[in-house]
């Protein structure tokens, strides 16, 4: 039995706890990073994909520590214990909605100028850091393995290395890294200190090649260290950068097909709009989905081809998200007015071009909008993944279905054979749309069944013990090494 045990660290943990006045309420935390290790932790059945002793995940649960003790008492986790970090509400916020969400989110998304360079939000994400540190430090062990994810934790790695430098440490980036113009935006001792950062790690995980190859010009550029296959020297030890396509459950999302509820709620949705074809998007509240372009599109398409008109519902759904930021809270009030600007001038009395709603889907009313609509329409203008593309092809069993995705997702790297569009061109992503009106059953069958076939291949569960089996190996890679 292997004695280590593993500790996942991210910033939000897959619950969430939103506290007002003396009352709390618990709620599933939404987005690509927490679906996927949920997925994974999930999968781990038999510990046939994680044969650890024990696994914690570590993160901050954004309420005073008596909440959380009363909160925890209701959370029953068969796979995980739950490890929190506390921080003060004034200092989350310049870690969390500050530096994480206003400087590096804009600028790793190629949003420079939504970019903040504050020194005191940076000096609370550091701190931040280091308490994820301090709290870990207190019940690691050396032979723990510690998966650290994402952009509000690139500083942890080196932390946790310098209290304990045999730990074995993977960091995985969940968005993408951009090229060495946009990191040297950031002040030169700050990217040093976040380039270094990551270097604590032992792997270094991205989802595509092209965040993979930015990262290592960037260490090369801002840092003068050299690779060699993606093999780092640094300070006595090996570290690798490489490439791991994030997925999902490709099982679960198949199967989902065929569950009652899914089947009742696609019949109900079927029902409702027997006369229309139905266009779905779903997305975080975000400037980098791309909602207010796809919205322009859909009104170029509705425009360019009358005869659609009254024919096709666009249900479009966003999730909240990050409402505090300015930022947000504007794109949620111009897509509002999108809207209702498409609504009252191309709708009418009997029908209604965009359906929109502002919330979360539970998986079964998720499913079976996926497996209703005739187009997943999912254009980001950046996204380091975009694991919603991935679920809509997974749950289309009957291989119906056309997806429309952007070429700015990381997923557009594997599902070639969805139809290919750049975000910024109106008018191609208006003639893809008319294209998938149009395109018979049997392309889109064969469309899809490549793209189901690579989801399958490699699912979250692939995913997972790829990264975790590479960590191992980079491991006695570097020990060896050592010992030479
Ligand atoms: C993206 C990020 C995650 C984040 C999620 C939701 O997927 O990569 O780290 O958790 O968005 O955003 P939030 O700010 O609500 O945690």
């Amino acid at each position: 039995m292997n004695t280590s045990r593993l500790f996942i660290v991210s910033n939000r943990l897959p619950i969430t706890i939103i506290t007002d006045d003396q009352k709390f309420k618990v709620q599933p935390s939404s987005g690509g990073l927490v679906s996927a290790m949920k997925s994974y932790l999930a999968g781990t059945s038999e510990n046939k994909h994680n044969n650890f002793s024990e696994t914690f995940w570590v993160g901050m649960p954004c309420c005073r520590p008596a909440v959380w003790s009363e909160a925890a008492q209701g959370i029953h986790e068969s796979k995980f214990t739950y490890l929190p970090v506390f921080y003060n509400a004034k200092a989350y916020e310049c870690y969390y909605n500050g530096f994480s969400n206003s400087t590096l989110w804009p600028l790793f998304h190629y949003f420079p100028s939504f970019a903040e360079y504050n020194t005191e939000h940076y000096n609370y994400y550091i701190q931040a850091n280091e308490a994820f540190a301090d709290t870990m430090i207190r019940h690691l062990r050396p032979n723990d393995v510690v998966w650290i994810h994402d952009y509000h934790l690139l500083p942890l790695a080196r932390l946790l290395r310098q209290a304990m430098p045999e730990l074995t440490i993977g960091f995985f980036l969940h968005i993408p890294f951009p090229s060495y113009e946009i990191v040297r935006l950031l002040p030169r001792s700050w990217r040093e200190e976040l380039l270094y950062g990551m270097l604590g790690a032992d792997l270094i995980g991205f989802h595509t090649m092209d965040y993979a190859t930015h990262f290592l010009q960037c260490i090369q550029m801002v840092l003068g260290l050299e690779h060699n296959m993606h093999i780092i020297q640094h300070e006595n030890r090996l570290i690798k950068a490489d490439v791991f396509p994030i997925s999902i459950d490709f099982t679960l999302f198949d199967n989902a097909f065929d569950d009652a509820k899914v089947s009742v709620q696609r019949a109900g949705l079927q029902d409702k709009f027997k006369q229309q074809r139905i266009i779905f998007s779903v997305d975080r509240l975000d400037y980098t989905k791309g909602v207010s372009n796809r919205l322009k599109a859909y009104e170029l398409f509705l425009q360019n081809n009358p005869e659609y008109r009254e024919k096709v519902v666009f249900i479009l759904v966003v999730v909240p998200s990050r409402e505090y930021i300015t930022k947000y809270a504007e794109r949620k009030k111009m897509i509002d007015e999108m809207i209702s600007n498409i609504n009252s001038k191309i709708g009418t009395i009997h029908w209604q071009p965009v359906i929109y709603q502002y919330n979360s889907l539970n998986f079964e009313e998720m499913v079976a909008l996926y497996t209703s609509c005739d187009i997943a329409l999912i254009t980001p203008l950046r996204d380091g993944m975009n694991l919603v593309a991935k679920e809509f092809v997974a749950s289309r069993k009957d291989q119906q279905g056309v997806l429309v995705l952007s070429e700015m997702a990381g997923a557009a790297r594997e599902l070639t054979t969805a139809l290919i569009i750049n975000p910024n061109d109106e008018k191609e992503v208006s003639d893809k749309i008319l294209q998938a009106m149009e395109m018979p059953s049997g392309e889109q069958s064969k469309r899809l069944e490549p793209m189901r076939k690579r989801i399958a291949d490699y699912d979250v569960l692939t995913w997972a013990a790829d990264f975790l089996n590479q960590l191992n190996a980079i491991k006695v890679k570097q020990q060896e090494f050592q010992i030479k």
